[in-house]
């Protein structure tokens, strides 16, 4: 974990733009694809916040009343997140009812862009972290092509299908995402429904898998979030290697998965 205050948001950051530049380079993030948020506790000398404009907040996420958040800009690419970070990324602050969102006009975020289409989401899963009292303060969704090829397999419908395929193919996974993913199905990108939906499955998890759109990861830091997107895509990548080199992959079987969640 980071040290608090401006620290924080310094190093978290560094490691946006580093994680924006990796998920252009691995063709995770078409056009605008993607979207990355930090969730901010305090004030970290957001103390010239001006008001700028505000929008309406449509799920309830109580536990955010009066919070910071740090987030992507809609529209905005990845490939331009990691080179001006300042000016893809705004900051909004939860209204003291958690019914609308505020976008600043600090000194140091001052684009007038609209934060994500997948507001909703991150709200959504910020909210039930801090019920499941295990906080995260960064998420990151991106467009992770291995993870959407495995959840358009039509053998695969719920969570339980995806983990099977998931612990099976690759041994880092049983050790970094031990709960597994919640595999969400098919839903509109950026409703409302979609944001409900990933809420009520998420329970002890720190991965979603959006079915045919994409994945989000949940972590204490930026670059955490992404390492458990890139396990999960690698252990996908695994599987459909094998299925295209015409065998099935020899799947861990329960016991060494059992020796693996013993480390
Ligand atoms: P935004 O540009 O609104 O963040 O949308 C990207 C995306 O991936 C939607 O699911
Ligand atoms: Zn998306």
């Amino acid at each position: 974990m980071y040290r608090s205050g401006k620290i924080y948001i310094e190093n978290a950051l560094k490691e946006i733009k580093q994680i924006a530049s990796i998920l252009w380079k691995k063709g995770w993030a078409e056009r605008n694809a993607g979207n990355i948020s930090l969730l901010v506790d305090e004030d970290m000398g957001f103390s010239e916040f001006e008001e700028q404009a505000s929008g309406k907040i449509n799920i309830s996420c109580p536990a955010l009343a009066g919070k910071y958040i740090i987030i992507s800009i809609s529209g905005s690419r990845m490939r331009d997140l990691a080179k001006d970070p300042l000016n893809n990324l705004c900051l909004i602050k939860i209204s003291a009812d958690a019914k609308a969102y505020h976008l600043s006009y600090s000194g140091m975020f001052c684009s007038d862009g609209n934060p994500t289409s997948e507001l909703s989401s991150h709200l959504a899963i910020y909210q039930k972290k801090i019920e499941e009292n295990k906080p995260v303060k960064a998420i990151v969704h991106a467009h992770a092509r291995e993870i959407i090829i495995l959840s358009h397999k039509p053998e695969i419908n719920n969570s339980d299908d995806f983990n099977k395929i998931l612990w099976g193919s690759h041994p880092e996974a049983v050790v970094f995402l031990p709960d597994g993913a919640a595999f969400v199905p098919y839903k509109t990108p950026g409703s409302d429904e979609i944001a409900t939906d990933t809420y009520n499955r998420i329970e002890g998890k720190s991965l979603a898998v959006w079915e045919g759109h994409g994945s989000l990861a949940f972590a204490n830091t930026p670059m955490e979030a992404f390492d458990l997107i890139d396990i999960a895509a690698k252990a996908s990548d695994i599987y459909l290697r094998c299925l295209s080199a015409g065998y099935e992959p020899k799947y861990l079987s329960e016991e060494e998965q059992q020796k693996l969640r013993e480390l």
